[in-house]
């Protein structure tokens, strides 16, 4: 029966390529440096959940334990001084990737949940008090809505939400009545995971500041980093978080930027070996950030991974995948719009290559099991975004999401996948 499927689908989706006439696909001259999509007949829509790797991450991570793999910071053997080197390395990549002012501005976590909640744990419990307000919105993943309602149940803050309006956009009218006397801090997603809308987070950050130059301001780029080139430099924000497993590298990676003298005003999150300058019983000391937010012995493979990641993806450009990308959802936004019964979510002018919708012939997760059947790889359900879910009435959506590998057979597969799932469960 999965062969038969899988075997029809492909049929399928040959032949309307053929009917199309596109049998000069766009040339994806990336796709090769994914072993995983060399060696496997898939066609992975699922980047936004968890992007594949490239060889250069892979060798990278390899040839650290192949090599010269010890612990960092404390070491004076060589293994230890080469593995230092490159960590820190790392980091300096990551700095220059987003355009921060230095390299100390970047703190390692274990993902860009982990940021979130080291922002909220140690600059909110030491700035935030009983009645000051937080501003959210309706579109972020819960890990930028729970660690602010762990706060509000320790110390009272209170919660305001930004909502979504129907083409997945967000209403700055009512973003600019949210904002009040109390208003301390806001903080919200750059790219939403869910609808692929891009927030206009510069204009959002000045309407933050011109209102009260305190207020501090957070963003989440998970999703964006990925498909846009950002700067630190340039956005106005206080904090910036994001994960390096949605950007072609390891998981158990992410990174907090944050401005170095708030930084340095804020205690630690977490407490334990490498971030103290002197323990004793009566009292310890911390060192400087980011040291001061890496307690432990960090995720170095990882970090070491990142970096390579992140040198891969300047070797492309991210004008070049920006282009590739534009070009796809095209591609796919014209493709999709012919499968009849399809309610798309998230129709904002400005948008990554995140295609969410329901079908009126069947459930989500249904339509899911059935491509999985078919070779197409794509997340079903409420992407961590529940309340996004309840303000469009529905309990999940289907989600096709592009990196820079994906290419127009993945699209021919989805849409010929939706054909098959069509004419078993319509
Ligand atoms: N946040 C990830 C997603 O959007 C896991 O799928």
């Amino acid at each position: 029966m999965t062969s038969e499927l899988i075997r029809s689908a492909r049929d399928l989706r040959n032949n309307h390529r053929e009917a199309e006439g596109r049998d000069n696909m766009v040339h994806n001259p990336w796709r090769n440096d994914f072993p995983i999509l060399k060696n496997n007949d898939i066609a992975y829509l699922d980047s936004a959940a968890s992007a594949q790797k490239p060889q250069t991450v892979i060798d990278a991570m390899t040839d650290v334990m192949k090599h010269h793999y010890s612990n960092i910071h404390r070491g004076l053997y060589n293994f230890s001084q080469v593995t230092t080197k490159e960590f820190e390395a790392a980091r300096k990549t990551v700095a220059s990737f987003i355009g921060a002012a230095s390299e100390r501005e970047i703190i390692f976590t274990r993902n860009a949940t982990e940021a979130i909640n080291l922002v909220v744990q140690s600059w909110g419990r030491m700035y935030l008090a009983q009645g000051d307000e937080v501003i959210l919105t309706e579109m972020e993943h819960h890990a930028n809505i729970v660690p602010w309602q762990i706060l509000r149940d320790q110390i009272g803050i209170v919660i305001k939400v930004i909502p979504v309006q129907e083409d997945g956009t967000l209403d700055l009218d009512r973003f600019e009545a949210l904002l009040s006397p109390q208003t301390k801090f806001v903080s919200l997603v750059h790219v939403s995971n869910a609808l692929g809308t891009i927030n206009n987070v510069k204009k959002i950050i000045g309407i933050a500041k011109d209102f009260y130059p305190e207020i501090k301001v957070m963003i989440d780029g998970s999703q964006a980093v990925v498909h846009r080139a950002v700067n630190m430099k340039e956005l106005g924000c206080d904090f910036y978080a994001l994960t390096g497993h949605k950007l072609y590298g390891p998981t158990g990676i992410g990174v907090l930027w944050g401005k170095y003298d708030i930084l340095e005003s804020m205690p630690p999150y977490q407490g334990g070996g490498d971030m103290i300058e002197k323990v004793s019983f009566d009292y310890t000391t911390y060192k400087e950030p980011p040291a001061r937010f890496e307690a432990g012995t960090p995720a170095i493979i990882e970090a070491i991974g990142l970096g390579a990641a992140l040198e891969y993806i300047n070797n492309i450009g991210m004008a070049a995948i920006e282009a590739h990308e534009t070009v796809l959802l095209d591609y796919a936004n014209k493709a999709l719009a012919k499968v009849e019964g399809l309610r798309f979510y998230g129709t904002a002018p400005e948008k990554v290559g995140i295609l969410s919708f329901t079908a009126d012939w069947g459930h989500a997760s249904d339509i899911g099991m059935i491509l999985d059947q078919c070779g197409v790889a794509v997340r079903t359900g409420h992407h961590c975004c529940q309340p996004l879910m309840q303000h469009f009435g529905i309990d999940g959506t289907i989600r096709a999401s592009l990196g820079l590998y994906s290419n127009q057979q993945d699209i021919d597969a989805l849409v010929a996948g939706l054909g098959k799932a069509k004419g078993l469960l319509g």
